[in-house]
């Protein structure tokens, strides 16, 4: 029988609730797929707390997997049983085995592992929209990351410095600055005992950056607008340490006529076209040897609130994965 990992009440690490479950066949336009590799990521947290709203209880936590088509419904001519293949943001991922749309999948590459792919769906798209569609990093642009030894945060450093930008990279620790380093950042703050604002007045030359990529939010605002120049772009794509409180428009224009958005993956990979497209970017980028894909963590499916324990207490670097 096949086993998830399920939320029946919204709370704590202790939520999540390893089960059997039924899996039913597939219906018309959906695959079955028998999952190898689950990736793990901060939004889990969110729907686990509530802060994301899942559909309904209980739901099955996760986002994003990889693994081998094993039954196709009605409809379904593009894949085939035994097919690899990998999805990106679809709630249900914690599980051995799941049905989904097909639309929601790409195939695999045969030099991309499974579990690459279950880490590049959700995080590796993020990163590509972030820095090629919200805002077009190029060479020359000074560009702040925070959390950048985080799962997000060494893909876009390592991919931000592959476009030439100058990437400055705010850490929780000593150990984290080191790895960021080694990911592509030419400079490293340690947030917690530093003034990051002050740091990158000073890396900077008060020249300040072009661009500010924050997933932290309530802990790095506003210091983050504090470190664009005039008419920057403030990125705030993720809440780590509790959402950006509310906050008046005008201070966009004090901060030097800024720019500011909230952007969110799906409305940036709406369509099978975007889907396929960033997909075969971040393939290539991997496979031509750009973009190195830092697994740190792997925990087996049924230890996932312990993955969530260690990820919510900053304990964790690059990315993790589940293994089911
Ligand atoms: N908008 C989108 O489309 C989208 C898509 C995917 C992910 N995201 C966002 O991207 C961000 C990163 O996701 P991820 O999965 O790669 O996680 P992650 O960066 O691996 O983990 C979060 C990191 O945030 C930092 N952090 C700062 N304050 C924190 C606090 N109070 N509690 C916990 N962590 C804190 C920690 O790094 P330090 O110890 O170095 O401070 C921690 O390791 C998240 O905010 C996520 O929601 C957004």
């Amino acid at each position: 029988m096949a086993k998830a990992v399920r939320v029946h009440k919204v709370g704590g690490p202790e939520a999540l609730i390893y089960e059997s479950v039924d899996v039913p066949a597939p219906g018309p336009g959906e695959v079955r797929i028998r999952q190898h590799a689950v990736g793990l990521n901060f939004i889990d947290v969110y729907y686990r707390t509530g802060l994301y709203k899942a559909p309904g209880l209980p739901f099955i936590a996760g986002n994003e997997a990889a693994g081998e088509v094993v039954a196709v419904g009605a409809g379904v001519t593009n894949f085939h049983p035994g097919d690899r293949v990998a999805y990106y943001f679809t709630l249900g991922g914690y599980a051995s085995e799941r049905v989904i749309p097909a639309d929601n999948l790409v195939k695999l590459p045969d030099h991309i592992t499974y579990e690459q792919a279950a880490v590049l769906m959700l995080k590796g798209l993020t990163v590509w929209y972030l820095l090629h569609k919200t805002f077009k990093v190029e060479a020359g642009h000074r560009v702040l990351i925070h959390a950048a030894a985080g799962g997000i945060g060494l893909l876009a450093c390592q991919w931000a410095k592959a476009l030439g930008a100058r990437v400055i990279g705010t850490v929780g620790s000593k150990a984290k600055a080191d790895l960021a380093l080694a990911h592509g950042c030419d400079h490293v703050i340690l947030y917690n005992e530093e003034d990051f604002v002050a740091r990158v007045k000073q890396i900077s030359r008060n020249e300040l950056c072009d661009v500010v990529y924050d997933g932290v939010g309530k802990s790095t605002f506003p210091g983050s607008l504090s470190c664009l120049r005039p008419r920057g772009l403030f990125v705030s794509f993720g809440n780590a340490s509790g959402p950006v409180p509310p906050f008046a428009l005008a201070e966009l224009n004090n901060h030097g006529s800024l720019f500011a958005t909230r952007p969110k993956l799906n409305d940036y990979v709406s369509t099978r076209k975007e889907l396929l497209e960033g997909a075969d970017t971040l393939f290539a980028a991997v496979i031509n040897g750009k973009l190195h894909v830092p697994i740190n963590h792997a925990y087996a499916l049924k230890d996932a609130a312990k993955a969530h324990t260690e990820l919510e207490s900053r304990a964790t670097t690059g990315a993790g994965i589940l293994r089911p």
